[in-house]
């Protein structure tokens, strides 16, 4: 009787610790970030937009940080309502959202790396988030080789014509040339039994 007794006791401070656990976890996460796309790829002078969606108990601040295999550089710190302190060298491309979400605009081939997302609450419970940027160098390219291909596609239809122009030229040569040589016999088989 008295060790079932303990038994469950033990049972249900288990249960009280686990769901107090559970409970710390839960509070000590007040900030989450969410994002659909966490790798983009965009051309030369395009446009970015990195969106997030964050949920945070209080104000949240946000830092964004720019890395690439040989620097690390902060973009930006903002804090909705409060303030905004875009790094100067992204002060022209850079828009800050208040949900802290960031759209890096005139896209250049060294803004390709990575980018992080810290956001900190008041309490300094901070979460990170990351991305991946990719910028290509095809517009140009892209233009250079559609032309390409439709002087190609020019020649191609002109040889086709051409092909087409000697055929038919052929064919009405060769239904000449057969009807001249079938008129003689006929005439010299019509004229046989006479
Ligand atoms: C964040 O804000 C920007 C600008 O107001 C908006 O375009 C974007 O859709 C928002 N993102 C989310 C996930 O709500
Ligand atoms: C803005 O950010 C830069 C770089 O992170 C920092 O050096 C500067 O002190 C900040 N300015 C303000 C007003 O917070």
């Amino acid at each position: 009787m008295l060790t079932l007794h303990f038994r469950l006791w033990d049972v249900y401070d288990v249960a009280v610790l686990l769901s107090f656990t559970l409970c710390m976890c839960h509070i000590a996460g007040t900030v989450s970030i969410q994002s659909d796309q966490h790798s983009l790829t965009r051309s030369v002078q395009e446009d970015a937009f990195f969106s997030v969606n964050v949920t945070c108990s209080d104000i949240p601040t946000f830092r964004w940080t720019f890395m690439s295999s040989s620097v690390s550089r902060t973009i930006g710190t903002w804090q909705p309502g409060v303030f905004t302190n875009i790094t100067e060298d992204y002060s022209s491309r850079v828009r800050a959202h208040r949900n802290g979400s960031m759209s890096l605009s005139d896209l250049r081939l060294q803004d390709a790396g990575y980018y992080v997302l810290t956001v900190t609450d008041v309490s300094g419970n901070s979460k990170d988030a990351g991305f991946v940027l990719k910028v290509n160098e095809v517009l140009f390219e892209d233009i250079q080789y559609l032309s390409v291909s439709a002087a190609a596609l020019g020649c191609l239809t002109g040889l086709l014509m051409l092909s087409v122009w000697l055929m038919n030229k052929a064919y009405k040569k060769i239904a000449a040339w057969r009807r001249r040589k079938q008129m003689p016999e006929n005439d010299a088989t019509e004229l046989q039994p006479l």
